[in-house]
């Protein structure tokens, strides 16, 4: 009997980022960067995610121009778009109809207690919409619909991965198999890159601080010049502890740039100051986020091509994502 040789399905996973202005080094070091290495072991699948833009009011000019250049720097990060699908949120209309299903099985109670929509409803008071406060659903759909084992994110997403997982639980538990529930996939270093101006909060690109974030984009000059402004404390010392928030910021992102460790960098800086550290932080991200922007300032050039590439993406991403739709759908009892 001849033997069937049968190869492991690779796991899959799906992740999003939004096109609200630059991208951060943030989002580099917290999701991005996973995304790259991710590609060579598993089936993946990344969005734009546009939809979730307009939570807070935009400027329909610039969003446009800001899809454009997040899916131009998701290819310039070197994510290929033959072998993953790489498309924009709101091309494939699943993600919305799926997110209403998701509503009407999502308790009020579970999305109050998202802290992200605290945070955000504070900032913007004025704008208080009801796409901010659902907005976790939608993340949930964008999920579910692509049945993904691994969904890559920074720190800040783990809450609204849980209530993810809690939904795909709840619908498969009241109508029958239809979704896989996923893990969060969070780097061990870079998880949570903070504000280089307040290291206890989050690095932002919504920060109006300039100095306090560094964009994907930045030149070097900028770049090396953000870190050299960094906050520190008056220590001196080049040394990872919750009471130096700011030098620790610095520790825990040279580390992720040059995977180093704690200690092999603490090794590495004993007895230099402050400054020699920061321009050494500052010239290993420079160096690091440089190619990405060489490749990005020649992928924008060329609109035609890109678009190519996200109609491609999205009928990729559409063929998947109506087959879970359409099994939902069924599953709840509408008629197909
Ligand atoms: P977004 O667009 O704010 O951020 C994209 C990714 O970057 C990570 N990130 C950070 N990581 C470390 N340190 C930081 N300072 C930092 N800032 C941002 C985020 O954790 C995220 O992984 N809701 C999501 C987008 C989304 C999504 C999804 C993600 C929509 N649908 C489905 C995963 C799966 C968001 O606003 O990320």
């Amino acid at each position: 009997m001849s033997e069937i040789l049968q190869t492991p399905q690779k796991k899959k996973v799906l992740s999003c980022i939004q096109p609200s202005g630059m991208l951060t080094l943030g989002n580099y070091l917290g999701a991005l960067k996973n995304w790259c290495t991710m590609q060579e072991e598993f089936d993946c699948t990344f969005a734009v995610a546009d939809l979730h833009a307009i939570t807070v009011r935009q400027d329909p000019t610039k969003l446009r121009a800001q899809i454009y250049s997040t899916y131009a720097l998701l290819l310039a990060l070197g994510l290929d778009p033959q072998k993953n699908t790489i498309f924009i949120q709101s091309h494939v209309p699943e993600h919305a109809c799926l997110s209403w299903l998701l509503s009407c099985n999502t308790q009020f109670g579970e999305m109050s207690r998202m802290t992200q929509f605290k945070d955000k409803s504070a900032k913007h008071a004025n704008n208080v919409n009801v796409g901010l406060f659902s907005y976790p659903v939608l993340m949930a759909a964008d999920i579910l619909l692509y049945k993904p084992d691994l969904v890559p994110v920074g720190a800040d997403q783990k809450q609204h991965l849980e209530i993810a997982r809690d939904i795909a639980i709840r619908f498969n538990n009241l109508y029958g198999d239809v979704f896989t529930v996923p893990d969060a996939y969070i780097p061990k270093t870079g998880a949570r890159v903070m504000s280089l101006q307040d290291p206890t909060k989050k690095m932002s690109k919504s920060d109006e601080n300039l100095n306090s974030w560094v964009a994907i984009l930045d030149s070097k000059d900028d770049i090396i010049r953000k870190f050299k402004r960094a906050v520190t404390d008056s220590n001196a010392n080049v040394h990872f502890c919750e009471e130096q928030a700011g030098i620790s910021n610095l520790i825990t992102i040279y580390s992720a740039v040059t995977g180093k460790s704690v200690a092999e960098i603490e090794k590495e800086f004993s007895g230099k100051g402050y400054g020699e550290f920061k321009i050494a932080v500052g010239e290993s991200v420079a160096d690091t986020l440089a190619p990405i922007k060489a490749a990005y300032d020649e992928i924008i050039k060329d609109k035609k091509a890109l678009e190519v590439l996200y109609k491609q993406g999205a009928e990729k991403a559409e063929y998947v994502a109506r087959k879970t739709y359409f099994k939902a759908m069924k599953k709840v009892g509408f008629v197909l």
